[in-house]
């Protein structure tokens, strides 16, 4: 391995969806530079001498700037020890993962980019519900449910409904409420099957489901990292030949 910085994806959670490589990545670091939603029992993984720097960044919120992490990187890097930078789930999804990137590479210096188990695949996994199915999602959206501006992204909800696919909205716990009117305006069934997972993978993981019209009030306000999956292939085995059919647009 050439690299000497590695963007590493710490998976939703449970210490058990590490990748292979991250887990020798974490045993091998000398410095790791990781988000404050990293579980413990991952960063216990590291080595004795490796320096935890907590960077601070929670749910799309941080406490050191963008900016201060790339210097950080960057000025870690040119120190020619093992950098891992461990970021939740997979690093190349809603991970601002471009910009350490390209700021390393202004540098010239190299980097190598360990994929993760995003948040998306981990809650599928837990609801033992497929993302895609044949013939009711044929197409899956990852959506932002909270911008740079803040508040909601102004997303082309009528693209988004007439797809059909599944949406999943990382990000979109305190947006929920317009997320759903936009969506039900935009022509959505208010019916359409919509569950939010807190915490997936994690013991203390918390299942919300609901449908598109009533998720806002269901969900309340999850303390935990939380993820909206929303579409047909979502019903339930019980509901699904009856939602399935009705729910389809088009
Ligand atoms: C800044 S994004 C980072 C996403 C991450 N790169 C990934 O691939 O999962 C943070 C959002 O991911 C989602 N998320 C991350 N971990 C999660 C988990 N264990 N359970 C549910 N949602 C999670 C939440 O929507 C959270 O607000």
């Amino acid at each position: 391995m050439s690299a000497r910085v590695f963007l590493v994806g710490a998976g939703p959670g449970d210490p058990d969806l590490l990748t292979i490589k991250a887990h020798r990545l974490l045993q091998s670091a000398d410095v790791i530079l990781h988000d404050s939603l990293v579980d413990p029992r991952i960063l216990s993984l590291a080595a004795d001498h490796a320096e935890l720097v907590d960077v601070g960044k929670r749910c799309g919120k941080h406490s050191a700037t963008q900016t201060t992490i790339n210097e950080l990187l960057v000025n870690y890097a040119r120190t020619g020890q093992i950098i891992v930078r461990l970021k939740g789930g997979d690093p190349m999804i809603f991970g601002r993962a471009t910009e350490e990137m390209e700021s390393l590479q202004a540098a010239k210096i190299d980097c190598e980019i360990i994929p993760g188990i995003t948040a998306a695949t981990a809650a599928a996994a837990s609801l033992q519900r497929s993302l895609t199915q044949r013939g009711i999602a044929r197409s899956l959206h990852f959506l932002a449910g909270h911008g740079a501006e803040g508040g909601l992204p102004a997303h082309d909800w009528v693209a988004l409904t007439r797809a059909g696919g599944t949406l999943v909205v990382y990000m979109g716990s305190q947006t929920v409420a317009g997320l759903a009117s936009h969506l039900i305006e935009a022509g959505m069934n208010p019916a359409m099957p919509a569950i939010a997972v807190e915490n997936a993978s994690l013991p203390e993981q918390n299942i919300t489901s609901a449908t598109i019209s009533t998720l806002p009030r269901q969900l309340g306000r999850p303390s935990g990292p939380t993820i909206l999956l929303i579409g047909a292939a979502m019903a339930s085995e019980e509901e699904f030949a009856v939602t399935a059919a009705q729910l389809m647009v088009g």
